[in-house]
């Protein structure tokens, strides 16, 4: 397996100029210019970003991939092929808030990431479960059914996420005896169901800053972090990514 992976997702974060300073921040620094280092920025800035990116080792990522494959009457949507026509390398896939507040279905998502794995675009597969859901002991079932999206994709790359929703913005970050577990368990499941279970990277995400991110990263099965809040400041992400060696 390659080594360790931090992507930090903008969200609905930044305007163009802010967006291009943060990113010439990054390009910078040896600790963030780096092969083991994405920016999932929003849509509307991608293409400039993919610009202002070219020549170093920060890979571009989309938040987001369109589930119709083709060029059509979709309004409003971005396909994978245009994410790999501008230089993303990755997309994320069902973010918890994408779950939440757009719907997103196993159908859908399972759709986004064969067409994202087909044009080449490496697809980050977010999972997690809602406090309620810890809570009622039903985790695992849970992070299973989201992960069973994985044994219809005959081949090709993706790396997974976990990130307990209840830990997502809120501060509130899972131990790293909980970050074992899931880990552990969706390793597991990938090898019982996916095989080679070694290639793919598992990501922790869920108010991963500056100050956590050492020992969260050096939790076993921990292959890396998908960081929201503090990947807007440029310090803290720098020191999340040294974390990741
Ligand atoms: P957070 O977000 O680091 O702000 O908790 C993580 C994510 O949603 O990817």
């Amino acid at each position: 397996m390659a080594g360790k992976l931090v992507i930090g997702n903008w969200k609905m974060n930044t305007r163009a100029q802010s967006a291009q300073a943060l990113a010439a921040e990054l390009l910078a620094d040896a600790a963030t210019n780096h092969e083991g280092v994405g920016i999932a920025a929003p849509a509307v800035y991608l293409a400039a970003l993919a610009q202002q990116l070219k020549g170093g080792k920060l890979a571009l990522s989309a938040q987001d991939v369109s589930c119709y494959a083709k060029d059509g009457a979709y309004t409003g949507e971005t396909s994978a092929e245009m994410l790999a026509d501008i230089g993303c390398v990755y997309t994320l896939v069902g973010h918890s808030e994408r779950r939440q507040y757009f719907s997103e279905d196993n159908a859908a998502l399972l759709a986004k990431m064969r067409n994202a794995i087909a044009a080449g675009v490496t697809p980050v597969l977010c999972v997690g479960e809602t406090l309620a859901q810890r809570e009622a002991d039903e985790y695992k079932t849970v992070i299973a059914d989201q992960l069973a999206i994985l044994a219809e994709i005959a081949d090709g790359e993706y790396v997974i996420a976990y990130e307990p929703v209840w830990a997502i913005g809120t501060g509130k970050v899972a131990s790293l005896e909980q970050i074992a577990e899931i880990h552990a368990f969706i390793k597991n499941w990938c090898l019982q169901n996916v095989g080679a279970s070694d290639k793919i990277r598992v990501l922790y995400g869920g108010s991963v800053k500056a100050e956590n991110a050492a020992a969260i990263l050096a939790t076993k099965n921990v292959d890396g972090a998908l960081v929201g809040g503090a990947s807007l400041d440029a310090g803290s992400f720098r020191v999340i990514c040294q974390a990741a060696g």
